[in-house]
């Protein structure tokens, strides 16, 4: 049997993601019409012989609860939530819960972040990793040289693809080959976890027997119950035949700013062409609006057939596009209505936001800058004929005039 587990992390750490997480939690947020946690999941049903998957996190459980007792009837498999009372790093999370995961006696667990966006080729891994031996296989892929080191950079053997070294997120170049958040290992990698944790105790008890200042700055860089799995578990293991590394071709982004969620929305709607085009609307004549590329619309969202959508637009839960609007580029959430003739261009519209007719919620669509897309925070109202240009809109604010590259606290 083969188990997965998501790890979604917590509130803390979704800070970069606001005004949007002040709404929902990050793992939550939809792209591409379903939550962000929802695609790896979905990925998950290719795995032969799958038993659960567990999403481990520090979320409160009722903010999973929902979702997760749904998406198990959906797919057919148990998909169950694993609260930690706190952070514990990504193996720390892990190890926590090793008694649950071990339940089912997997032979093979995979691993995957939930902040990333991917074709998520697990059953291609867990191929690839019977063929290598070894504790686990990591996905990894080449990216530009410039933005590397923004991820744990690695090098592997060219012919035998063990993993040689590894660095996260060095301050210089190593290699333009980058760790993708997605793996998969044996059950032994409980051991390795276990055995960092034994080191650090042994450490620390070294340190109180010679000075009580030590320990204190050790445990204030080093909390002893905090395993990260890149730098705790993956350097040290490179280069002894026990991590392996399997390449993608296909796509492959981080989420970690709202700007990279309009992104990620367009390559999972683009994945949707060929796994499940059925998600996909479609213009069919005079009675429903023009449809311009992939697009998803919700089917309680009422879009006006005189409104031309997309590309790459998104419409969740009873929206309301008005007569003649336009939407480019942009994710439109729950209850939001879109009043006539209103543009909207590589934009974020928050629940239950209004856009007044003729006006105009805009930005360059620079995915990576701050202001390279326009958020509007929860029940924002833009009024008529007023023009928002590369600005974030916090939630619960009224605009009647014009604004630009500004931040509306
Ligand atoms: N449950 C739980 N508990 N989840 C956690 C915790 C924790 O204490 N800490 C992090 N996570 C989750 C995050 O939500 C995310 O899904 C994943 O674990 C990794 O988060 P980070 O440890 O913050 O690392 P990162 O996202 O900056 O970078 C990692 O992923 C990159 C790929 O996206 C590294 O592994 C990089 O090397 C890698 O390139």
């Amino acid at each position: 049997k083969v188990v997965a587990v998501i790890m979604v992390g917590g509130p803390t750490k979704g800070t970069r993601f606001r005004p949007l997480s002040l709404n929902v939690a990050k793992p939550l947020f939809p792209l591409a019409g379903k939550p962000m946690v929802h695609h790896p999941i979905s990925a998950c049903k290719r795995i032969p012989n799958l038993a659960q998957i567990y999403l481990i996190g520090f979320y409160e459980e009722r903010e999973f609860a929902l979702y997760v007792s749904s998406i198990s009837n959906e797919l057919k498999v148990p998909v169950r939530y694993l609260r930690e009372d706190k952070p514990h790093g990504s193996a720390g999370g892990l190890y926590n819960f090793r008694d649950i995961i071990m339940e089912d006696s997997p032979s093979h667990i995979f691993l995957l972040n939930c902040d990333v966006c991917c074709s998520f080729p697990l059953p291609e891994m867990l191929e690839a990793h019977r063929r290598y031996g070894g504790m686990g296989t990591i996905l990894v892929i080449k990216v530009s040289a410039e933005s590397a080191s923004q991820f744990g950079e690695l090098v592997a053997d060219p012919d035998t693809k063990e993993l040689l070294h590894y660095t996260e997120k060095p301050e210089t170049f190593v290699s333009d080959l980058i760790n993708c958040g997605v793996y998969v290992f044996t059950p032994d990698i409980f051991t390795a976890i276990r055995g960092v944790y034994s080191q650090w105790k042994d450490r620390a008890n070294l340190r109180r027997l010679s000075s009580f200042e030590a320990l204190q700055s050790a445990t204030r860089i080093l909390p002893t119950d905090f395993v990260r799995l890149d730098q705790d578990i993956l350097s040290p293991l490179a280069g002894k035949k026990q991590l392996y590394t399997y390449e993608t071709m296909d796509f492959w982004e981080q989420i970690k700013t709202p700007g990279m969620s309009v992104k990620c929305s367009a390559l999972y709607l683009a994945q949707f062409r060929h796994t499940s085009p059925h998600l996909l609307a479609i213009g069919d004549g005079s009675k429903s609006a023009t449809i311009v590329g992939d697009v998803y619309i919700h089917p309680s969202a009422k879009v006006h057939p005189t409104a031309k959508i997309g590309p790459n637009v998104s419409i969740s839960a009873n929206a309301r596009i008005g007569p003649g609007a336009r939407l480019i580029s942009c994710i439109i959430l729950d209850d939001v209505q879109v009043m006539e003739n209103a543009v909207v261009i590589h934009s974020i519209v928050g629940w239950k936001s209004s856009i007044g007719r003729w006006a105009r919620v805009q930005a360059a669509g620079d995915f990576n800058a701050k202001l390279g897309i326009t958020i509007l925070g929860e029940a924002v109202s833009v009024e008529d004929e007023v023009v928002v240009l590369n600005s974030i809109v916090l939630p619960n604010k009224t605009l009647n005039v014009s604004v630009q590259e500004e931040i509306i606290l």
